[in-house]
């Protein structure tokens, strides 16, 4: 997969992709980032990027000129072009699933009060990472970028992937714990340590529809239920054993 993000900062983006998991992805040829300077693509001598809007207001916007050419010289015949903005849909795991398929994803991020509107016929879709304003769409793209990769075959191992499963059908995760068995008085569930592998399980599917009615009991509204959770959810529900 290759993903170019169409940015005015291109320096912000440095460190965020050589750590860890994005740049191991990287190194093994997973995936090709790059960045590429919107400014490159005004004209000199004074290479402007944003104006004063038309009919008065504060702040400047982005002009669509400049950002026009950007795109045009980045775009592919398979290219998928998204703009971060708080006006798109807000993304979720579904939708980072979808983008990792992409051959060429094309991220365009605004700064400034905001784009010309104009921009918005020059691409397929809005997306926004959360209801509230950054100054800019640099790290909205970085988010994305880290969720679309992590589902490139590769990217991650088994074990972790398998945490997926559990979020891709809607529950939250069960509770994870490593040594020592006991951290300012608090101990490690006892089943945990019994090596009873089917009663893990249980204990595990039994957490994380816990810690789902617990801490997002929205998601269990639209959830597909399998004959062992509802049993599970029963007995906490009733406090069944
Ligand atoms: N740019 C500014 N705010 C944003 C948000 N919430 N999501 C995506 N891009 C943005």
């Amino acid at each position: 997969m290759r993903i170019d993000i169409l940015t005015l900062f291109p320096g912000m983006f440095t460190s965020p992709f050589s750590e860890s998991i994005i740049k191991r992805a990287r190194e093994k040829g997973l995936v090709e980032l790059n960045t590429i300077d919107i400014r490159d693509y005004a004209p000199k001598p004074h290479r402007q990027v944003d104006d004063y809007p038309f009919g008065g207001g504060v702040g400047m916007v982005m002009k669509p000129d400049v950002i026009g050419r950007a795109l045009a010289a980045a775009r592919g015949p398979q290219t998928r072009v998204v703009y971060m903005s708080p006006q798109g849909r807000v993304l979720n795991h579904a939708k980072a699933k979808e983008l990792s398929g992409c051959d060429h994803l094309l991220i365009l991020c605004g700064h400034y009060e905001g784009i010309d509107d104009r921009v918005l016929a020059m691409v397929d879709e809005e997306i926004s990472i959360g209801d509230y304003v950054l100054t800019g769409g640099e790290l909205a793209a970085m988010v994305l970028v880290d969720a679309a990769v992590r589902f490139l075959p590769g990217v991650l191992g088994d074990i972790e992937s398998a945490y997926d499963e559990s979020f891709a059908r809607g529950l939250l995760e069960y509770p994870h714990y490593t040594r020592p068995r006991e951290c300012d008085g608090m101990e490690v569930p006892e089943i945990l340590l019994s090596g009873h592998h089917e009663n893990i399980r249980i204990w595990r599917k039994k957490q994380s529809l816990l810690n789902t009615l617990l801490k997002r009991p929205e998601l269990l509204l639209q959830h597909d239920f399998d004959d062992e959770e509802k049993r599970l959810l029963m007995e906490i529900l009733f406090q069944r054993e």
